[in-house]
């Protein structure tokens, strides 16, 4: 049974003390379930948010690392830092860093290997732009960011590993792709893992949908077959919305 996952990435985001009473909060109003809740504050915020949620079932994640294992990348962090803090997931591929930091799939491969390679487990996010979906090339598309990255990696290694299917179109835009688009796009990925690896793997790797989920839409978007959660941005900033969005993750 593949896991359900609702993972909050706070993005440049809350200071030490906000995020001190984000955790608190969130400690506070987060109903039992049984989906995997992950939070990813900001490096500087790591090590404190994993103390702060030892006592509870949240998981605090990293929003990136380096592909090297330590030397002369000034403002980088590595691997076996992440994990020497207990951090035990990170978040890579995200569009963010895609866009505004120019990290290609090659880069994104290396990243996820060395990620790997250190027990870490990854959140790999990928997704069209809008002109790739209106040119009808967002199947092409998503199933090449998955083959660059992935596929060379043994299939040992995607227990490690939760794709996020973001459509940069839906990011932070509040136009979130249709319930049917997200499960057209989810079966398609599943496929494409199947025919990369095979089916028994495809059925067990979980799949987030990632781009303007909000407690008003969460339900639908998760009731789809092929969509086990979600990777939240803009409404994981606050302990309620992102409580009502882990709830709709039945
Ligand atoms: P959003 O961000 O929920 O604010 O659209 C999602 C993401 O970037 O992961």
């Amino acid at each position: 049974m593949r896991k359900k996952i609702v993972a909050g990435n706070w993005k440049m985001n809350k200071t030490a003390s906000e995020t001190t009473e984000l955790i608190d909060a969130l400690k506070n109003q987060l109903s039992p379930s049984d989906v995997e809740v992950m939070i990813a504050p900001t490096f500087v915020n790591l090590q404190a948010a994993v103390k702060q949620t030892s006592d509870s079932h949240i998981e605090v994640i990293a929003q990136n690392m380096h592909q090297a294992q330590s030397g002369a990348y000034t403002g980088e962090i590595a691997a076996d830092m992440l994990k020497d803090i207990g951090v035990q997931t990170v978040i890579i591929g995200h569009s963010e860093r895609r866009a505004y930091f120019g990290e290609t799939d090659a880069i994104l491969a290396e990243k996820t290997k060395a990620a790997l390679d250190n027990g870490l487990r990854v959140v790999f996010c990928f997704g069209e732009e809008l002109a790739d979906r209106q040119s009808e090339k967002h199947f092409e598309l998503v199933a090449s960011q998955l083959k660059n990255a992935l596929f060379a990696l043994p299939s040992s290694d995607w227990n490690n590993i939760v794709l996020a299917y973001e459509p940069v179109w839906a990011i932070g835009t509040g136009e979130t792709a249709s319930p049917e688009q997200a499960q057209e796009m989810h079966a398609f990925i599943r496929t494409t893992l199947a025919a990369a690896y095979d089916d028994a793997l495809a059925q067990e790797v979980s799949i987030l949908y990632g781009g303007s989920v909000k407690p008003a839409n969460a339900e639908e978007i998760f009731g789809k077959a092929d969509v086990d959660g979600g990777l939240i941005g803009g409404a994981a900033l606050n302990a309620a919305d992102f409580n009502a969005i882990i709830v709709a993750n039945k």
